[in-house]
């Protein structure tokens, strides 16, 4: 039997969705914008959306005028909220894992993902098959968790002066190995995978992808004064963001 996705763990599902649901969230401040304008236009395209959760950036890219957008992910329940809250004529959602994806049979103009590839140990494999399923020129942009931040093993660890309890830092462990990792994240222990940075750029050159944009965001001054917290995040890179396109 299929093991459950870590999503559709009810507690952990909910959390998630709390965290999501916070005014000023990480998601909507910072990652989903720059993945958005990444994209461009996507008039008249089709697109598909892996790992799309409940649909988020899905309904988004329908709404700014693409022709169709397909919407998958392993998780049933995130499939079943974004059917119920992001509905759309030019949309349709599938419950199928990342590692099917040589199982579609069309092509797309564009291929989007938002923070599930650090979800995937064989990310070699993943860029091969999305390669395969773009049309020709067709672009790939994609978030994932940085991996100077996925490489972490013990726990992700902030410094702080002991003096006035200020974070001057982080620290990185076990940047230089590569594989599974067991983090405990919203109430749960879940599995995701630690590439380093080399590995995915490496990866997509492989495929016979031609990297066009790569971000490493930081907060900006807006979300450093709304969440004081994320000004921590200027010590490490949250985010990898590539926009690449078929060669
Ligand atoms: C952090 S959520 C992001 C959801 C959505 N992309 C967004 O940004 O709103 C990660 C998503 O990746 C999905 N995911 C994890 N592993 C996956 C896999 N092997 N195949 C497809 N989806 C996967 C999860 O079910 C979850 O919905």
């Amino acid at each position: 039997m299929a093991k459950k996705a870590i999503y559709d763990d009810v507690k952990f599902f909910n959390n998630y969705i709390d965290l999501r649901n916070k005014e000023f969230n990480y998601n909507d401040m910072i990652e989903q914008p720059i993945v958005f304008d990444l994209i461009g236009s996507v008039q008249d395209k089709t697109v598909l959306d892996l790992g799309c959760g409940y649909g988020a950036m899905t309904v988004k890219l329908a709404n700014a005028g693409a022709k169709k957008v397909i919407g998958v992910d392993v998780s049933e329940k995130m499939i079943e909220k974004g059917i119920k809250e992001n509905p759309h004529a030019n949309v349709e959602y599938r419950v199928m894992a990342a590692e099917n994806l040589s199982e579609i049979n069309e092509k797309y103009d564009t291929v989007v993902s938002c923070l599930a590839i650090h979800y995937i140990n064989d990310i070699y494999k993943l860029f091969r098959d999305v390669y395969g399923i773009l049309n020709s020129r067709g672009e790939f942009v994609f978030s994932m968790e940085h991996p100077s931040y996925t490489a972490c093993k013990v726990s992700q660890k902030w410094v702080t002066d002991p003096e006035n309890g200020l974070v001057t830092g982080f620290v990185m462990d076990h940047y230089g190995e590569e594989g599974v990792r067991k983090i405990e994240w919203l109430g749960k222990t879940i599995t995701k995978y630690h590439h380093k940075t080399a590995t995915v750029i490496n990866a997509l050159i492989e495929a016979g992808f031609v990297l066009e944009k790569v971000v490493e965001p930081s907060p900006d001054k807006k979300m450093m004064e709304n969440v004081p917290k994320t000004v921590h995040e200027l010590h490490r890179p949250a985010y990898l963001i590539i926009k690449c396109k078929k060669g």
